[in-house]
């Protein structure tokens, strides 16, 4: 669990610490005190990136730009029989550019290695981007899924896209006879090497995900409507494909040298996990056109707790972070969120209103941020 956070610098946050307790915290003050900042750092130090500010840069205090001051994230874990220190520090240099660097008891590490130590799930107005946005939003999703299921998954997403990249390049060169066809041998083993460990992680992640999720949403739609998640790969396998290793390779390297020709006429890799999907469907339709505000709410809030049964099961209970979660749903959705949540070691949650939680007479410690009354 997280024992002790202690920020500088990161949003309106200048200098803020606070010791965390075991079960459900509130986190209490006015409009724009700081409450979804205190959970954004705390995700932060989970997933090393913010789950609401498009760059980086964005959560750093505005008034130390260029200052050469820095912000800085500090967290003491616990787990069985360990205590952890993680630290996360975003620097502006001088000409503006960002460093991100993590930190693990006082050695630093590299962040493909320091996200994931800290489990956590997230369920914020922010997720409805995994039903309505682009499939890189999906596949972001589906990459910190992983991340915290597999501890090589983030290095390995990273240096499949430098492999992309490296192939990207090497097929504008081919396209302009620059370099020759032969030479992308090398890069292509690379990229089904690496690329069918992603795609299989991504199926069994997914597939673990959607049967947790089906109980999940009968209870939350009320057994009125259906909801499933599939993972929909940019390479083609059959229906009941098994998502055996070799087997993967084989159909990966069967179509990456079919779509060689394509590839180099356009300059870049058209198939690959990069490329992949998630169908999200309600009663059939794809979420995405058929789901209404609503229901599309229900849906990431069904993955999401699916999500924090998956990591729980898996190895470590995760800490769930509610950011203004309770604030759209209905009362037997907020009932059964509540009750969801004592089922856990850790959970914070932000809002206005814990009317429901109160009346469920669940034991909440409480933050209070700033002059509140
Ligand atoms: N980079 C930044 N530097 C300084 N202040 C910032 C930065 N980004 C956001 N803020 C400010 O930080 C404050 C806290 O924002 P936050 O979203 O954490 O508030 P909140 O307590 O969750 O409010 P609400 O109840 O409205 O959700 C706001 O006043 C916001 O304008
Ligand atoms: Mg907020």
């Amino acid at each position: 669990m997280l024992e002790n956070i202690k920020i500088r610098n990161f949003r309106n946050l200048t200098n803020y610490e606070t010791n965390l307790n075991q079960g459900v915290t509130t986190l209490i003050g006015r409009n724009g005190v700081g409450k979804s900042s205190l959970i954004e750092a705390i995700y932060f130090l989970s997933i090393g990136r913010s789950f609401r500010a498009r760059h980086d840069r964005d959560t750093i205090n505005k008034n130390i730009i260029g200052s050469g001051d820095f912000a800085q994230i500090k967290g003491t874990i616990t787990s069985i029989n360990q205590i952890k220190e993680l630290q996360v520090v975003l620097n502006l240099d001088e000409s503006l550019r960002l460093s991100k660097n993590g930190n693990i008891n006082g050695a630093n590490t590299k962040l493909s290695e320091f996200v994931g130590n800290l489990k956590s799930v997230c369920f914020s107005v922010n997720d409805m981007d995994v039903i309505f946005g682009s499939p890189s939003e999906r596949r972001k999703y589906m990459d910190l899924l992983n991340t915290q299921l597999t501890s090589n998954y983030t290095s390995e997403l990273l240096t499949y896209n430098n492999v992309i990249n490296s192939r990207n390049a090497l097929l504008k060169r081919i396209k302009f006879n620059e370099a020759n066809k032969e030479e992308l041998g090398y890069w292509n083993e690379k990229m089904i090497d690496i690329g069918s460990f992603i795609i299989q992680n991504r199926y069994q992640s997914l597939q673990q995900l959607n049967s947790i999720s089906n109980d999940i949403f009968v209870k939350i739609f009320n057994s009125e409507h259906k909801g499933e998640i599939q993972y929909l790969p940019s390479i083609d396998f059959d229906d009941n494909f098994q998502f055996g290793i070799e087997l993967i390779r084989d159909h990966f390297k069967s179509q990456l040298l079919q779509s060689e020709i394509k590839d180099i006429s356009y300059g870049r890799s058209t198939i690959g996990p990069h490329r992949d999907d998630i169908l999200i469907t309600i009663d059939g339709g794809i979420a995405q056109n058929f789901a209404s505000r609503g229901q599309a709410r229900l849906l990431v809030l069904g993955i999401k707790l699916a999500e924090c049964e998956l990591i729980k099961q898996s190895n470590e209970e995760p800490i769930i972070l509610l950011d203004d979660a309770f604030s759209e749903l209905d009362f037997k959705n907020q009932e059964y969120l509540a009750k969801f949540i004592l089922d856990y070691n850790q959970c914070l949650i932000t809002g206005l209103d814990f009317s429901v939680v109160k009346k469920m007479g669940i034991h909440t410690n409480d933050i209070v941020m700033g002059d509140y009354d």
